[in-house]
């Protein structure tokens, strides 16, 4: 299987070249080796590789700086992933596109599923809606996953942010009315290259690590799973705040749990808790 990778230095890229099952080759382009913004960058480099798969692991996910970087956001979350679409299209190749739980207005009180009414509230959740478009349009046989709260022993994430101000600060305020499924990049990982293994179907779906937690109850157990580890010396306060107290540019989903079962019942991949695999990440951590 031939599969191009773009955003191949972000979290979710770096995890999924890491996972790439023998037999498959795979042509992991970063930023610096392509600029997706750029059609013409793009249309060279998908005739180059000719791929069975373009994997879209490139975004503008800079949640907050979004808000007043709309245009920026767009040419990448949304004009971009049109011209991958394109190239896809005239190569015959498939795209996968990457998505997010902010493309719903967190209202809810079930687990979103694929097909729920969509209504970001924010600038980012907007673009990547516009981008989802973008993917499957004309009939595309794309594949969009959505997914939520990613992390990774590497790169900007909730878990190394917490980690470095729990080894530096008294104490800590952490936002305890929003939840969601904190998700390992490496889970998501697993589960795009069975998508891609087993050519599934085109349309949306879900993948995020199983249970719910709120960033309060993620953090908590972030500085639990570390003392454990040595990873922090020592424990300080963890206190949690409402989101009034904690402004930011962008609104945030308060109910951000996707529904992930149309991808489970199609792979067959049981979801692991996202303790579980909160507590590999960390392992790999200490590993490294
Ligand atoms: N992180 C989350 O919590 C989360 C949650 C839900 C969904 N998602 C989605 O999951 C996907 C992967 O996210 P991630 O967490 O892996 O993001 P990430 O770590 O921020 O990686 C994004 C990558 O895109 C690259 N990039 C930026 N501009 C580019 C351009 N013009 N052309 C090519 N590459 C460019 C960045 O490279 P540079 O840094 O060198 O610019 C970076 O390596 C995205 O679609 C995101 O929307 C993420």
């Amino acid at each position: 299987m031939k599969v191009l990778l773009t955003g191949a230095g972000g979290q979710v890229g770096r995890a999924f070249r890491v996972l790439a099952p023998a037999g498959a080759s795979v042509a992991a382009l970063s930023h610096a080796d392509l600029d997706i913004t750029d059609a013409e960058q793009v249309r060279r480099a998908v005739a180059a590789h000719a791929p069975q798969w373009i994997v879209n692991a490139a975004a503008y996910t800079a949640v907050d700086a979004a808000e007043n970087a709309h245009e920026a956001a767009h040419a990448l979350n949304a004009t971009a992933v049109g011209y991958l679409a394109h190239a896809a299209r005239s190569t015959h190749a498939r795209l996968l596109q990457l998505s997010t739980d902010f493309v719903f207005d967190g209202r809810a009180s079930a687990p979103y599923e694929p097909d729920a009414l969509t209504a970001p509230i924010g600038a980012y959740g907007a673009t990547k809606l516009a981008g989802e478009q973008q993917a499957l349009a004309d009939g595309a046989p794309s594949i969009v996953m959505r997914t939520s709260w990613v992390y990774a022993a590497y790169g900007q994430n909730f878990v190394r942010t917490m980690l470095r101000l729990m080894a530096a600060k008294p104490e800590i305020r952490v936002v305890c009315d929003q939840v969601g499924s904190p998700t390992w990049a490496t889970s998501l990982a697993q589960i795009l290259w069975q998508m891609l293994e087993i050519d599934a179907p085109a349309g949306i779906y879900h993948w995020c690590d199983a249970g719910i937690a709120s960033w309060y109850d993620f953090a908590v157990a972030i500085q639990e799973e570390a003392l454990r580890r040595g990873i922090l010396a020592h424990a300080i306060p963890v206190l949690p705040i409402p989101s009034a107290q904690y402004p930011t540019a962008a609104q945030r989903p308060a109910y951000s749990v996707l529904d992930a079962e149309r991808t489970r019942a199609l792979t067959g991949a049981p979801a692991e808790h996202w303790r579980t695999q909160l507590r590999k990440m960390l392992d790999e951590l200490v590993a490294a």
